[in-house]
């Protein structure tokens, strides 16, 4: 199928090479000539596995790039909305970049096409999007709004968008749904799995998905209710890991046993320094605006919310408790990240922490696999940034573990141990056995679990011991 994407950012990039992986033909459109001329020269903006091989692979042949979204409208059979929403002050959505979209696609509404709104969106989004490009003249009969909204997660965007738990497709009739039905296609009927390029499939991936086809208020009610809940869980599990502090019990323990019961699930029952990123965070505020402006006042997201500020706000009373005082101590901070396999630092709990620290006085000194470009524009007076994780913690008061990166789960404890002041690390995300770390000589405490001492040797005073 001819397919156009609106918007060149995270969601577009990847919906438009996984299009086109799939076998269709793409038009991605953008109105910034410089990310255009970026993305024709082959730069990939965004870190995101697979996602380069996907454009190298498709790039001037079953994907181009466009400022034009008249003409790219005219020559597709569907239109993928996928621009931003940003959250306004009051916390409902930013519509105006969609609204603008449908305003110049209504100049290319010849021949049925249907228009696909890919961002995340409140409830009633689509109703609009139909009436501004019935009122810029457009045909009712050539045209349905269909809503299609997205589960992706950065970081494993394109294997998320290739393996999906489920498709979910909001329509108001049989003919916008049967369009649908044909561009995923190749992911419903099972023949992209078959295919020796495809995309590694992940280990829990089940194949081939379901497609749910819905209203497109319910699709849009979908995406709000499904961020808003996993967002829901892991606020869920940092409360149940504060009362494990208060009564000496082991979370990790408690979500062996909690996630094993198939109706809870173990997966988002992780406890760390609360949740962050461009998405739930902004989703969770604007459910909780879209639920009122209709009447309801969900105040359970208010409370998630206030869990995950709160979070972030005990791991530092946490270091100070350990620390005693802030002022002039050397920090090493290892992930600035909102999680692990990103660049991503939107509303990332780590970079916060760093903040508040930087306030406090500490000297900084910090590494991340990926974010440190990003971190360094936001980042400016009080801190370092260092080549790796052992350079970080070389002379450290304490080392901190802010995000989930995996080379921060595998690091040489030995190695680490000689380059520190004190063996003390702070684990935000429990990436780490107790036991394990208190073998290697750390005082280990993490979130949720009974900390673990042992005696803090500095490693200049162990140094000496040994060449004695
Ligand atoms: C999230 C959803 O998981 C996607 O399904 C959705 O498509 C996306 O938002 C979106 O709306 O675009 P994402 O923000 O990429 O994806 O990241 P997640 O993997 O969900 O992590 C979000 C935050 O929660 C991170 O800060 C992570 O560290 C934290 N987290 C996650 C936990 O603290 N504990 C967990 O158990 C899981």
């Amino acid at each position: 199928m001819r397919i156009a994407v609106v918007g060149s950012g995270y969601v577009g990039l990847v919906t438009g090479a996984c299009f086109a992986d799939l076998g269709h033909e793409v038009v991605l459109v953008d109105n910034d000539e410089k990310k255009l001329t970026a993305l024709r020269d082959g730069e990939v903006p965004i870190h995101e596995k697979f996602l380069q091989e996907l454009l190298t692979r498709h790039r001037g042949k079953r994907i181009q790039f466009s400022g034009d979204l008249q003409a790219a409208t005219r020559a597709s059979e569907a239109v993928f909305i996928a621009v931003g929403t940003p959250p306004t002050e009051s916390g409902d959505a930013d519509l105006s970049y969609v609204e603008s979209v449908a305003r110049e696609i209504s100049g290319g509404v010849e021949g049925y096409k249907v228009v696909v709104e890919k961002s995340t969106v409140p409830v009633y989004t689509s109703q609009w999007i139909r009436t501004i490009i019935l009122r810029n003249g457009a045909a009712p009969s050539q045209f349905d709004v269909a809503s299609n909204p997205e589960f992706l997660r950065e970081g494993t965007a394109v294997t998320d968008f290739m393996y999906p738990d489920r498709i979910v497709v909001g329509v108001e009739n049989e003919r916008a749904a049967e369009v649908m039905r044909q561009i995923y296609g190749p992911l419903t009927s099972g023949w992209y799995y078959g295919r020796t390029e495809a995309i590694p499939r992940p280990e829990a991936a089940k194949t081939p998905p379901r497609l749910i086809v819905t209203s497109t208020k319910s699709a849009e009610l979908i995406k709000h209710a499904s961020n808003a809940f996993l967002a829901m869980k892991i606020s869920f599990i940092n409360a149940v890991a504060s009362i494990c502090e208060s009564v000496g019990a082991n979370v990790q323990q408690v979500c062996d046993g909690v996630g094993t019961d198939s109706r809870i699930g173990p997966r988002f029952l992780n406890p760390g320094i609360g949740y962050g990123g461009s998405c739930f965070p902004k989703d969770l505020m604007a459910f909780r605006a879209v639920a009122k402006e209709n009447g309801y006042d969900f105040r359970l997201l208010e409370e998630v919310h206030r869990i995950n500020e709160e979070q972030r706000h005990r791991f530092l009373r946490k270091v100070r408790s350990v620390l005693w005082t802030f002022r002039g101590k050397r920090l090493a901070v290892l992930g600035l990240a909102f999680k692990g396999g990103t660049d991503d630092i939107r509303e990332s709990p780590a970079l916060l922490l760093v903040q508040e620290l930087l306030r406090e006085g500490c000297h900084v000194c910090a590494y991340d696999p990926a974010a440190m470009e990003r971190a360094k524009e936001v980042l400016t007076a009080g801190v370092e940034f260092a080549s790796d994780a052992y350079a970080a913690a070389k002379g450290a008061d304490a080392v901190l573990i802010l995000t989930e990166w995996e080379e921060f789960a595998a690091l040489d404890l030995e190695r680490l141990r000689a380059l520190v002041k004190y063996p003390i690390v702070l684990d935000g995300r429990n990436l780490y056995d107790p036991a394990v770390m208190v073998e290697h000589g750390f005082s280990y405490y993490s979130v949720g679990r009974p900390a673990a001492l042992t005696e803090e040797v500095p490693a200049a005073v162990l140094k000496k011991k040994e060449r004695a």
